[in-house]
């Protein structure tokens, strides 16, 4: 039943997909966030109470601590997450974000409430998920407030994750103690590039830079189909620093482009340029871009299926996550590429369509603002749900759409 709504509404939004002139009014779409937000707040507690699980998704660890954030909806119940959980960073993000839209000092407060339960993670070594949980929210955070805590906060976690850098490999590692790899490193380390690149620009130390070049390059050498689509799980040699196996974890096969997966690249490789302004990460950027946008399994209203090769689309659950990371990654490509134009309409269109057919009514889910999002595919988990990234990184999008019209700066 649920399939088959899902299926109509993007018949009929369809017809109305390539059409780029109407605008979303960014205005009403946050009002909206915030009421949802505002549900969410109130559902948190409920759900503390009634003792939602702690441990989804693949960070290790969590169990016993305290429930810090709503990550998704599991039978329609709030799911809530420890600070350890790689998404954990993410509704604290988004608290920032209304905060940022509409300068109320309610959002602030609550913001920096959420913000604080993060903290712990600056010193947790055992997942490279540094920066999805601590860029998002303090990261965040100190861009809004400049609040010198939260910087030594950025710094701290920085010097934490290098101390999971090779120099055999060349890369981070992403995962410990998986049977199936030894040294893993997944597409979607990309995005901790950010918080590496910012602590140097926060402390003149370097060495946080070069490790994200490192890893950048190595990723780019190595995770990278001829057609710029990339696998999602390498595993490397830590002594020789070949890489052993090319593999996924949350895509259709070994061989097929996980949707998440290219989004994450394609916003790693921009945010790269940003940093670097090395011309090679927009070339890079550019290619996965063509490879996500022109792909025959591209759908009309560009929300990705959760795989470009799952075997039974059309019949395939979308990920809305995907296509949020990617309209917001389009918006920053927009401004340093020749073709910009071409990436602003895409993400208009992305926007577009995620405002008008994926988001939740007012009032329902409790809080969540979009729907139709993929968790993991392969292991039946998550699977045409909410997800707290993908409105954190519709929300970012957002945002930049509005910056962009206003002709300020995106940072
Ligand atoms: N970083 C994990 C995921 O994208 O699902």
């Amino acid at each position: 039943m649920k399939k088959t709504i899902l299926m109509t509404m993007i018949a009929v939004t369809g017809i109305a997909m390539n059409s780029y002139a109407q605008k979303v009014k960014v205005n009403k779409v946050f009002a909206d966030a915030e009421k949802q937000t505002k549900v969410m707040l109130a559902e948190i507690p409920k759900a503390k109470a009634t003792g939602s699980a702690a441990t989804v998704g693949v960070s290790p660890g969590g169990a016993g601590q305290e429930l810090v954030s709503p990550r998704t909806l599991d039978s329609g119940r709030l799911k809530l997450v420890s600070s350890r959980d790689w998404t954990s960073g993410f509704f604290p993000g988004q608290l920032w974000f209304l905060y940022e839209y509409t300068g109320n000092n309610e959002w602030k407060t609550e913001a920096e409430k959420y913000t604080a339960k993060i903290e712990r993670e600056k010193t947790n070594g055992i997942t490279h998920d540094m920066g999805f949980k601590v860029y998002c929210s303090f990261g965040t955070g100190y861009r809004l407030i400049n609040d010198a805590h939260y910087k030594e906060v950025i710094i701290h976690s920085a010097k934490t994750l290098s101390t999971r850098f090779n120099p055999n490999t060349g890369v981070i590692k992403s995962w410990d103690n998986r049977a199936k790899w030894k040294t893993p490193v997944i597409i979607d380390n990309m995005m901790n590039l950010e918080l590496l690149f910012a602590a140097t620009q926060l402390t003149g130390d370097s060495s946080f830079h070069k490790i994200a070049v490192s890893h950048a390059n190595t990723t780019m050498q190595n995770h990278f189909r001829s057609d710029y689509s990339s696998y999602h799980v390498l595993d490397y040699d830590s002594i020789t620093g070949k890489v052993t196996q090319k593999t996924t974890h949350q895509g259709y096969s070994n061989e097929s482009a996980w949707s998440r997966g290219q989004a994450w690249g394609l916003y790693g490789y921009t945010m790269c340029y940003r940093f670097t302004k090395d011309e090679k990460y927009l070339q890079q950027a550019e290619k996965i871009a063509a490879f996500m946008t022109k792909h025959k399994n591209f759908p009309k209203d560009f929300v990705p299926y959760y795989d470009y090769d799952a075997p039974g689309i059309p019949n395939e659950p979308r990920d809305a996550s995907a296509a949020a990371v990617m309209a917001s990654a389009l918006y920053e490509l927009s401004i340093y590429s020749k073709n910009g134009r071409e990436y602003k309409k895409i993400a208009n269109a992305v926007v577009k369509n995620l405002t008008n057919s994926y988001r939740s009514a007012i009032g329902e889910n409790k809080g969540f603002i979009l729907l139709h999002s993929t968790g993991s595919k392969p292991s039946n988990s998550e699977v045409d749900v909410p997800l707290n990234y993908a409105d954190y990184y519709y929300l970012e999008a957002l945002l930049r759409s509005k910056k962009l019209k206003e002709k300020k700066p995106l940072f």
